[in-house]
């Protein structure tokens, strides 16, 4: 288990200069957390070089952009997108004329869910079929960039992707049941996460949001050792999630948004970046707060905890924070305060009901019914504060965390403290009173 290690200290400023180029591996949508390390990239003069997922066609044929769909990815990016399909896992794979575990599962019925069984030597088969798939892909994009970006230049190379999930139709209804359910509905995830149906998330997990970081690093090894070699950096960052330190009750303490079944898999993440730092690559993995993005839609109540991102940043910067207070108010029904609005989340996570899941040595944590109904009554009301369930104070919280990791990861990532490193509530603050803070509230 990695030591919790929060960042304490500002990153200096890195010395990537105009010029130097910021790699994306993981395709840019909009309100996700790598619009902030583009952004803060951009600023400081590097080029951006990004990569796609590729789209799968309606026979389930994976390809590259066509023209249109790439122009439009790459206005978004404001960078290049080198069009090979990179799409992690292998849930489409089909190995020695064997269907698909797509389609194997096409016809599986969600009530069925717990005597569903798999082969788990056809998902080894299918697993490295993809992994095959996906370095073959690296590989291309690899001397792509050997081409593109010159050898005397710093790199930063980011990970951003994070998945997994089958895309067989049984999984939605089951996940909606882990993630949101209550009452009859509600679905232990210890329950879920025994049967074969979520033996295979671990493993599809593992592939797409870490296995795919150690695949990075090792078909850009010849990339980075040319650029090294001509006196230049080449840095690895990735976005990894394993609680986050927050105010509740009036202290610091580190908490998770339960139950982060993805959670083993994102330490898989952070052992991957201590193994590449122990053979003298620089690659670190930055703990993340949570946020709202289309990614964490899923998991209804990740947002709670945002919410005490505003009293931390007040008792930080005092009255430069009346902006962000003020925009916030506006988001609120007639009536609501933004101080009832910081008790009630406060109420969930100092509850009795959760103190159990605040041990960090346990993460991550399966859900219990108790606390699953708690959290996911007080993510309603909160939401039911609002005058509009579009707008939210934690859309506008979300994009001053991502904008303000952007940042600590981009200077970070010069010379990283630890190969797994927090950026907290604490340090998104402290942030927003240093010159390299300006701009994000
Ligand atoms: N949202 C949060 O609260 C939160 C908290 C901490 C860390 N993170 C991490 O931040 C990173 C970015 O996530 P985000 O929340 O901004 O959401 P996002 O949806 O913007 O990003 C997810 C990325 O993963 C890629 N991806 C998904 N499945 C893939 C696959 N099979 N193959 C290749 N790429 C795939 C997507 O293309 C996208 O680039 C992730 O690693 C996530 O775990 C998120």
């Amino acid at each position: 288990m990695t030591d919790y290690r929060p960042m304490l200290q500002l990153p200096e400023a890195a010395g990537y200069k105009a010029g130097d180029v910021l790699v994306l591996a993981g395709e840019l949508f909009g309100r996700g957390y790598a619009n902030g390390l583009v952004d803060e990239a951009k600023r400081i003069g590097m080029t951006v070089i990004g990569m796609t997922v590729g789209r799968r066609d309606s026979d389930g044929s994976l390809r590259p952009l066509n023209a249109e769909e790439l122009a439009a990815a790459e206005a978004n990016l404001g960078g290049s997108i080198i069009n090979v399909p990179l799409e992690a896992g292998f849930d489409m794979e089909s190995v020695d004329g064997q269907p698909s575990i797509v389609e194997q599962l096409k016809k599986a019925k969600p009530d069925e869910w717990s005597s569903i069984k798999l082969d788990a030597g056809f998902i080894d088969k299918a697993r490295t079929a993809g992994t095959a798939r996906f370095r073959a892909a690296l590989q291309q994009i690899a001397q792509q960039l050997e081409t593109i970006i010159p050898a005397n230049v710093n790199i930063l190379i980011s990970h951003t992707m994070a998945g997994g999930i089958p895309r067989a139709r049984v999984f939605m209804p089951l996940l909606n049941r882990v993630f949101k359910g209550t009452g009859d509905k509600y679905l232990a995830s210890s329950d879920f996460w025994s049967s074969d149906l979520g033996k295979l998330c671990d493993v599809s997990f593992n592939e797409v949001s870490a296995d795919t970081f150690r695949y990075l690093i090792e078909e850009t090894a010849s990339l980075r050792e040319r650029n090294t070699a001509a006196g230049a950096r080449v840095n690895y960052s990735a976005y990894g999630y394993h609680g986050t330190e927050v105010l509740m009750g009036g202290k610091f303490l580190w908490q998770s948004y339960t139950p982060y079944v993805q959670g083993w898999a994102k330490i898989r993440l952070e052992d991957i970046a201590k193994e590449a730092s122990e053979k003298g690559i620089t690659a670190a993995v930055f703990n993340c707060p949570e946020i709202l993005t289309n990614s964490s839609a899923l998991f209804l109540g990740v947002e709670i905890s945002l919410y005490p991102l505003l009293s931390v940043i007040r008792a930080t910067i005092g009255d430069a924070a009346e902006p962000l207070f003020d925009r916030c108010r506006a988001l609120l029904k007639e009536g609501e305060t933004l101080e009832r609005m910081l008790e009630r989340a406060d109420a969930y996570l100092t509850s009795p009901v959760v103190a159990e899941m605040l041990d960090y040595a346990s993460w991550p944590h399966h859900n219990t019914r108790d606390q699953a109904e708690l959290m996911l009554a007080a993510s309603a009301e909160l939401m039911g504060m609002h005058a509009d369930q579009k707008q939210l104070v934690c859309a506008e919280l979300s994009r001053v965390v991502f904008r303000s990791t952007g940042k600590l990861i981009v200077h970070g990532s010069w010379n990283p403290p630890a190969p797994a490193v927090w950026l907290t509530h604490g340090i998104v603050a402290r942030l927003q009173a240093d010159k390299l803070g300006e701009g994000i509230l």
